[in-house]
């Protein structure tokens, strides 16, 4: 018994080691209601707990379902006497009673709960041995077609029961491309993307899988798995867009009127249709069965073809799969008639245009389809307005529109406008487009004079330029106011000298001859002139001018004593201004028309330079010349008759003077204010500027500075600015107060050089506010009495101002004032 008692508690450890515990994790103690947690498939005898009793208890006993499993020994052992299987029944209910030794019920009945707890003691069964499925080529992937289902027995709560689907194979397989997918948690079997893309019935209609089960989550070794085969036929997609629909324009049936259709794989889907372009109206629509409408006429002129889409959405609106593209063409029909080019289309044509010309092309046009009979048009003439000459003067192209002249030339003279109305037809329209043709002149009428001979004109020869001496008349027959009828008169002979000109008058065509140029009895007594008539437009071919286009005229010119002329209008002479006198300066020469001798004379030689040989007309230079006093000197020469009339005339001698470098350098201008404020705090300069009297060389003047003399090196400097401006600078600050004139040397470096010496005053004066106040004594010129008293008066005015002023700056800003004035003075040279 004791070493039963031993063994039991040995088996009791064991017991709450590895089957069962009571929820105190105690194993033994007193009878009270207890629920203790036992794993199935234990060996029988296993020992749950050992109730211990309490006297007068002795011993102990089960009630209820024990269902011959459990068993407690008098000693309290409550234990095992079968296996426990959670799949038959997974909590088992019974009480415990505590007796004395006479049996009598001491504790209890006190209720006591086993739960029993799963091990994976079933494994994971599909359903089937074999499933069967369908898909639809190109159904969505992920979404599913069907399903595998297996069991397991097994606490679903713990990773004994949970499964785990799988595909082992698809069969056939290429290249290891999944088509199908399972969902390991559901079994849900549905397509890859690629499958979803790749399936097609028309290549591999069936594939087989091979799908597994496993429970433990498919992730333990010890797990148990099961498998099965599904068959899975691949069925065609019908969600295919339609054919592209035609559809005729403007049809008069009853609408809506179905065109096409689509359907989805399976019922109970919603369609919509969606617009590719944003258009002004959209006229289809889809019905719940895919059916697709068109809702009113379409009209091709407005748009030839329509493209949208069809889509099919689930319940709850999401696409079934990808939408599908919807063509529809319009066809035309002929519902348009032609219509003309314009109101009235406008041709020209010239008269004598030959039989069979082209006019002009009448293009008609009709929005009908291109190319089709609905927009093939025809042209026919159904009236001519008027019929002059005669009717059907016209003929036009029957397909192309071209209008021609079908029976002789026009003439504008007889009639210069035509109105055709045409009439433009295609398969079932007609219309009327009106054409206007003018006929426009041609130069086919030269200019015919009145006379052909106008006589002799006598005509002094000093007529006067400009005189109308004759007017002549030709007539034109062609179009007035066109260059058809328009005349020129050009004299062909008789006026080598171009002396006369013929103005035409527009309106009237008559010629004006005009003197252009004076008559000349000594080389032209007697003229034959000959003029020619002509149109500036050229004659068209088969018309010259003949002779009633010339007449012809005698100009007889009388004499008169005429002044000598000049052979130039102005003489010119260019020479050195440092010519000799004596020199011959130029040459006039003139002729009188009658032969008489010239005596030559000079008018307005002002500065009295020049003579001029009375018989030669030579002009010589009588006293030195100057270029600074005049550059370009002009003269009038006089030509006389001597003897006759003593008639002259007058022309003009121009003399040029060339520079020569005779001109010294000089100041620019007059320096009267150049200062420096005394005392002088440090050295300053100022600037000065140089010019010549000479002509200003190409490039500008190059002068050269220097000190006039010596003894001024001590105190000043000369520097060059440039070619005309120097500077003076003071060498120290050590000067009186007072003007010196410092004298400067200038050379213009010309050919020869010529020098100068200039003297620049340079005033060093008491600075108030930056300004020299001179001591009166050395103001330039000399004031008047009046403006001396006038000036004194300003000044101690000015003086006694500044005086108040000084004193006041003294005060502010002390020693400053100074430095300030020397820098003033440097870069600011003061005007006075
Ligand atoms: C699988 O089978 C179990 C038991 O018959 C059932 O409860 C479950 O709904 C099924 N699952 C599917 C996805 O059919
Ligand atoms: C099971 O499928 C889910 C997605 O459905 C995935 O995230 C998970 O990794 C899969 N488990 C295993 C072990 O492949
Ligand atoms: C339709 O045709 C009729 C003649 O057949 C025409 O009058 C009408 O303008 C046409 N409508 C359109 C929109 O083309
Ligand atoms: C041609 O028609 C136009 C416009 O109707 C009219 O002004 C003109 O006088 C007509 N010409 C002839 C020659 O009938
Ligand atoms: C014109 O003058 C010429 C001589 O210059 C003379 O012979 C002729 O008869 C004159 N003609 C007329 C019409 O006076
Ligand atoms: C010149 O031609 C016109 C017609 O163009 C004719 O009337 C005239 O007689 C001709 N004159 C001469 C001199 O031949
Ligand atoms: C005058 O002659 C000189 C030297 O020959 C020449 O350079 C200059 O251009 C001439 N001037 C005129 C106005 O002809
Ligand atoms: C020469 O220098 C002066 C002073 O700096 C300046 O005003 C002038 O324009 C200069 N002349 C030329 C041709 O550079």
């Amino acid at each position: 018994m004791m070493s039963q008692a031993h063994l039991h508690s040995l088996c009791l450890l064991i017991l709450y080691l590895t089957t069962g515990y009571s929820r105190e994790g105690k194993f033994s103690g007193p009878l009270k209601p207890m629920t203790f947690s036992v794993f199935e498939g234990q060996d029988q005898n296993q020992i749950i707990f050992q109730f211990t009793a309490n006297p007068p208890a002795v011993t102990f006993e089960l009630t209820g379902e024990t269902e011959g499993i459990f068993q407690i020994e008098p000693n309290g052992y409550l234990h095992l006497i079968k296996a426990l299987d959670r799949e038959t029944k997974s909590v088992h209910n019974f009480q415990v009673l505590a007796l004395d030794a006479q049996g009598a019920i001491v504790e209890g009945p006190v209720p006591i709960t086993i739960e029993v707890k799963d091990i994976n003691d079933n494994r994971p069964m599909f359903h089937q041995f074999k499933y069967q499925g369908t898909v639809r080529q190109n159904s969505r992937p992920g979404k599913p077609f069907m399903y595998v289902n297996a069991t397991d027995l097994d606490d679903p709560a713990t990773p004994n029961g949970q499964l785990f689907y799988q595909i082992v194979v698809q069969l056939p397989n290429v290249d290891n491309v999944m088509y199908f997918q399972i969902n390991n948690k559901t079994g849900a079997i549905s397509l890859t993307r690629e499958g979803a893309w790749e399936l097609d019935p028309a290549k591999n209609p069936s594939y087989n899988l091979m799908v597994s089960v496993k429970d433990m989550g498919g992730q333990n070794e010890n797990s148990f798995s099961d498998t099965a085969s599904v068959d899975i036929t691949v069925m065609e997609n019908i969600w295919k867009a339609p054919e592209p629909v035609e559809v005729v324009e403007n049809s008069t049936d009853p609408h809506p009127i179905k065109i096409t259709q689509v359907r989805w794989n399976d019922p109970g889907a919603l369609y919509f249709l969606v617009e590719k372009e944003k258009l002004p109206r959209f006229p289809f629509s889809i019905d719940k069965e895919g059916d697709i409408y068109v809702t009113q006429p379409l009209d091709r002129e407005e748009k030839d073809s329509y493209v949208f889409y069809a889509v099919a959405k689930d319940e709850q609106g999401n696409p079934l799969s990808y939408p599908l593209e919807i063509h529809v063409k319009v066809e035309d029909i002929n519902d348009n008639p032609p219509s003309c080019p314009s109101p009235m289309t406008v041709f020209e044509v010239q008269e004598n245009e030959m039989l069979g010309s082209n006019i002009g092309t009448l293009t008609a046009h009709d929005l009908d389809k291109e190319n089709t009979l609905h927009s093939f048009l025809e042209y026919r003439i159904v009236e001519q307005t008027p019929k002059l000459p005669t009717d059907e003067i016209f003929l036009i192209q029957f397909a192309t529109g071209m209008i021609q002249l079908a029976k002789r030339s026009l003439k504008r003279q007889e009639n210069p406008q035509y109105n055709l109305t045409v009439e433009v037809s295609d398969e079932d329209f007609k219309t009327l487009c009106y054409v206007q043709i003018n006929v426009i002149d041609i130069n086919d009428q030269i200019p015919i004079f009145d006379k052909s001979d106008y006589g002799n004109l006598t005509l002094a020869e000093d007529t006067a330029i400009g005189t109308i001496i004759l007017i002549i008349q030709a007539t034109d027959a062609d179009e007035p106011l066109t260059g058809s009828s328009k005349i020129i008169y050009r004299i062909v002979e008789g006026d080598n000298e171009e002396r006369l000109g013929i103005d035409t008058d527009l309106h009237t065509n008559a010629g004006y001859v005009t003197i252009k140029k004076s008559l000349d009895f000594e080389t032209a007594a007697v003229s034959n002139i000959v003029v020619k008539a002509e149109n500036p437009e050229p004659l068209v071919s088969g018309v010259t001018y003949n002779e009633s286009s010339f007449a012809k005229f005698t100009l007889i010119v009388t004499d008169v004593n005429e002044a000598p002329q000049f052979s130039q209008h102005t003489f010119q002479a260019n020479v050195s201004e440092d010519v000799a006198v004596g020199t011959k300066l130029g040459h006039v020469t003139a002729k009188d028309p009658e032969g008489l001798d010239i005596s030559y004379s000079l008018r307005g030689d002002k500065r009295g330079w020049l003579r001029i040989d009375h018989v030669t007309g030579e002009i010589f230079s009588v006293a030195p010349l100057d270029r600074e006093a005049e550059s370009l000197y002009r003269v009038q020469v006089v030509a006389t008759e001597v003897g006759g009339s003593s008639l002259s005339s007058m022309s003009q001698f121009h003399l040029t003077l060339t520079d020569v470098n005779d001109n010294p350098p000089r100041l620019a201008k007059e320096y009267t204010g150049l200062f420096f404020c005394h005392p002088v705090s440090a050295p300053g300069s100022l600037i000065f500027e140089a010019t010549d009297d000479d002509q200003k060389p190409f490039r500008g003047h190059h002068f050269t500075f220097s000190l006039g003399s010596e003894n001024l090196q001590n105190d000043w400097e000369v520097s060059k600015i440039n070619g005309t401006h120097a500077k003076l600078s003071t060498k120290h600050t050590n000067f009186e107060e007072k003007v010196y004139e410092i004298s400067i040397r200038i050379s213009d470096g010309g050919r020869p050089p010529l020098e100068g010496i200039v003297s620049l005053p340079v005033t060093f004066c008491t600075c108030v506010e930056g300004h020299c106040f001179k001591p009166v004594g050395h103001q330039d010129g000399m004031p008047t009495v009046g403006m001396a008293v006038g000036i004194l008066l300003t000044t101690f005015l000015v003086i006694g101002i500044i005086l108040a002023v000084v004193f006041i700056r003294m005060k502010k800003d002390k020693g400053k004032d100074n430095v300030e004035n020397a820098q003033g003075s440097e870069t600011k040279p003061l005007r006075s």
